[in-house]
């Protein structure tokens, strides 16, 4: 079975999770870090994490073998040219990520589909960093990727309907479900999660509801896995203090901006989940 090759630049949690379902998929991945050390700890976890799920009986011990034989790691740009589609998940930095891009565009093959997992950057940036956006695409995975059914296309006005298809067979391929987001700040999905979140913060900091009743209501009512502040804990109350900032900036709606209450968290160092203290304690 020769489905092709999946390059995956940036071998961090993202990198990661997108060469586990590729591999799995049956691709040929191909997972590119700035250092051997970074991509031998990306491959080691990847290690720890099938263990995992072969000692729970969720994946046979061979399969556990194939999966990691179809990844190939490697600190060298030009190794992309390999690739049929590269996805970009380094860090979210535009400077960094159109530097990249424009690296991207000397070494691979004329019609490779440039992907970016970006969260929130312009994807436009990044194409016009090419000599042909046509072909940049943002293709959005969810954290932990193995587990999130959905992947957000990403359609700049570059995008070729090509590219927009390939991407979203792609995702397809490894079970992934899609929709198309246009490029702007947030797209879709951060744009719809973070005024809910910022919502249920001032709900608290009005005194309305306590966290708890805050986080039932929405796990009773709408069937949620989460309420939102469990959520907000779970994401880090830093990142969603620079989401909302940078969104305010972007559209100076004030549904995005910041409580007071959020600001005061990030000051107290009660990040969430990641510190131990958030909007609850998990000490
Ligand atoms: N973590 C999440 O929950 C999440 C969810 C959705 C999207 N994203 C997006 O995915 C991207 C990656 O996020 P992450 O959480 O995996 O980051 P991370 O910090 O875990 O990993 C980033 C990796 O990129 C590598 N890197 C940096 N510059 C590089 C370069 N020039 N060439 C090769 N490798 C390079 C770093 O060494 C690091 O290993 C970001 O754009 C982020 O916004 C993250």
């Amino acid at each position: 079975m020769d489905k092709g090759t999946v390059g995956i630049v940036g071998s961090g949690t993202m990198g990661r999770g997108i060469a586990q379902v590729a591999a799995a998929a049956g691709y040929d991945v191909i997972l590119n870090d700035i250092s051997e050390d970074l991509v031998c700890r990306a491959v080691d976890r990847l290690h720890t994490d099938l263990s995992r799920l072969v000692d729970k009986g969720k994946m046979e011990d061979a399969a556990k073998g194939q999966l990691l034989s179809r990844i190939r790691t490697s600190t060298v740009l030009r190794d992309m040219a390999e690739a049929d589609i590269i996805i970009e998940a380094i860090f979210e930095d535009l400077e960094s990520k159109k530097q990249l891009f424009a690296r991207l565009d000397e070494v691979c093959e004329e019609d490779v589909v440039l992907g970016s997992n970006s969260s929130s950057l312009s994807i436009l940036d990044m194409a016009m960093a090419t000599r042909r956006p046509e072909n940049v695409v943002g293709i959005h995975f969810f954290n932990p990727v193995p587990l999130m059914k959905g992947v957000e296309l990403v359609c700049t006005i570059m995008t070729s309907f090509k590219t927009l298809e390939s991407a979203r067979q792609f995702c397809v391929s490894l079970g992934k479900q899609t929709w198309v987001a246009k490029d702007a700040p947030g797209f879709l999905s951060t744009r719809l999660l973070i005024p809910y979140l910022l919502d249920a913060m001032r709900l608290l900091e009005n005194g309305f509801a306590t966290k708890e009743d805050i986080d039932a209501c929405c796990v009773l009512s709408f069937n949620y896995p989460m309420g939102p502040l469990t959520l907000s804990d779970l994401i880090g109350l830093d990142v969603l203090l620079n989401i909302a900032n940078s969104m305010y900036e972007s559209f100076k709606d004030p549904r995005f901006v910041a409580p007071i209450l959020l600001e005061k968290k990030v000051r107290a160092l009660h990040l969430g989940r990641k510190t131990g203290k958030g909007f609850y304690d998990y000490s």
